[in-house]
């Protein structure tokens, strides 16, 4: 553990991502749905999306992004696994602790963060504040879900949205002024309408049920749609204010990857440019935790996203939980 000269603001330095090798398409799903590509395509932007096979799971994901993230940074250890994840690869313990010894850091600190699709951002804060805390100098975030493995196969409504995958940072120990410094955050939540985007069954509340349509997702997508363009505009507008800046300076805007619509929804209720949404939905589809870091690499990847870029970020999802931060890009490698 850091000494309290140590601490410092949370850098970003190393970025890597996973996806599951399978990947299904909206023909094959429309194939066993009654749905279509050109429904899904104009509906949620979304083409395929990847899927873990049977036996694969959230842990399996999670190790291969953080495996990268730290080869992006060039660290073989960090202080601190944080995983955002809501789909742990068993209800207790977290996931964390086994995606950290199977990364060679047994022993370090390793804790699951549970806000859904938010998740990423909600972790990322939570690093950020234990490194500035002098708790931790170097902290892994990873977002990493396997919703296919909660969804009812049969429901139209969740199937084309949901794909897997995994992404993760490196953060370090800097300065505020450094490209790659995360800057302020702004979180929020509403349990109010925690049953919009809702698993009835199989937590303390009611561990078992006759009905196994409990034990899958159930979303109320056009009231989620709603809240998800609002609240990350808010969110967005909040922490631009409180980081001193204006939209006009946002030269990139990575929100979460839930619907092209949405994302452009946002854009649009923020008067930011088209050309400044970044988005990579159209083959991953909604990986909830792992949607801002994957869309991140793969941006970074591509040259859309560069050094020195003002990046906002910004995300949705289940509690309801929202919230958003900004960086200037630094200057890495995502592996
Ligand atoms: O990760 C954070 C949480 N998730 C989200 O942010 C997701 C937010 N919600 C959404 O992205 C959208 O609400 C959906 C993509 C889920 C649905 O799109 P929509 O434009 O809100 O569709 P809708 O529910 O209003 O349905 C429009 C029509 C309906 O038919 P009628 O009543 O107009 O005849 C539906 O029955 O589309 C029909 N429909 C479908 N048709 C073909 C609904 N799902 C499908 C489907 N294929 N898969």
């Amino acid at each position: 553990m850091p000494t309290q000269e140590a601490r410092g603001t949370a850098v970003i330095s190393g970025l890597g991502s996973w996806l599951p090798s399978r990947v299904v398409d909206n023909h094959e799903l429309s194939q066993r749905l009654d749905t279509s590509d050109e429904w899904i395509r104009t509906r949620t932007g979304i083409a395929q999306r990847h899927v873990v096979a049977p036996g694969e799971s959230t842990v399996d994901l999670a190790v291969e992004a953080g495996k990268r993230a730290l080869a992006s940074a060039g660290v073989d250890r960090v202080d601190l696994v944080l995983l955002a994840t809501a789909t742990p690869d068993q209800l207790c313990p977290g996931s964390a602790p086994q995606v950290a010894a199977r990364l060679g850091m047994n022993g370090v600190g390793a804790l699951d963060v549970n806000a859904v699709c938010s998740g990423f951002v909600y972790a990322l804060a939570t690093g950020a504040g234990l490194i500035s805390g002098g708790v931790a100098s170097s902290v892994l975030v990873i977002g990493a879900d396997t919703f296919t493995t909660m969804i009812d196969p049969e429901d139209r409504g969740t199937v084309p949205i949901f794909g897997d995958g995994a992404g993760a940072v490196v953060l370090r120990s800097g300065s505020a002024d450094e490209p790659g410094a995360l800057g302020p955050f702004d979180l929020h939540s509403d349990g109010e309408l925690a049953e919009l985007l809702w698993i009835t069954a199989g937590g303390s509340k009611k561990r078992q049920s006759d009905d196994p349509s409990e034990f899958f997702l159930t979303m109320q997508g056009q009231a989620v749609f709603r809240h998800a363009c609002a609240r990350m505009a808010e969110s967005s507008r909040a922490v631009l204010e409180r980081a001193g800046l204006t939209v006009s300076d946002v030269d990139r805007f990575v929100g979460h990857q839930a619907n092209i619509r949405i994302l452009q929804g946002c854009a649009k209720q923020l008067g930011l440019a088209a050309d400044a949404v970044v988005a990579n939905i159209e083959h991953t589809g909604n990986t909830s935790a792992a949607s801002i870091p994957l869309a991140l690499a793969d941006a970074a990847r591509a040259g859309d996203l560069i050094p020195g870029h003002r990046v906002l970020l910004s995300a949705f999802g289940a509690g309801l939980t929202w919230g958003s931060t900004v960086l200037t890009w630094p200057n890495l490698t995502p592996a």
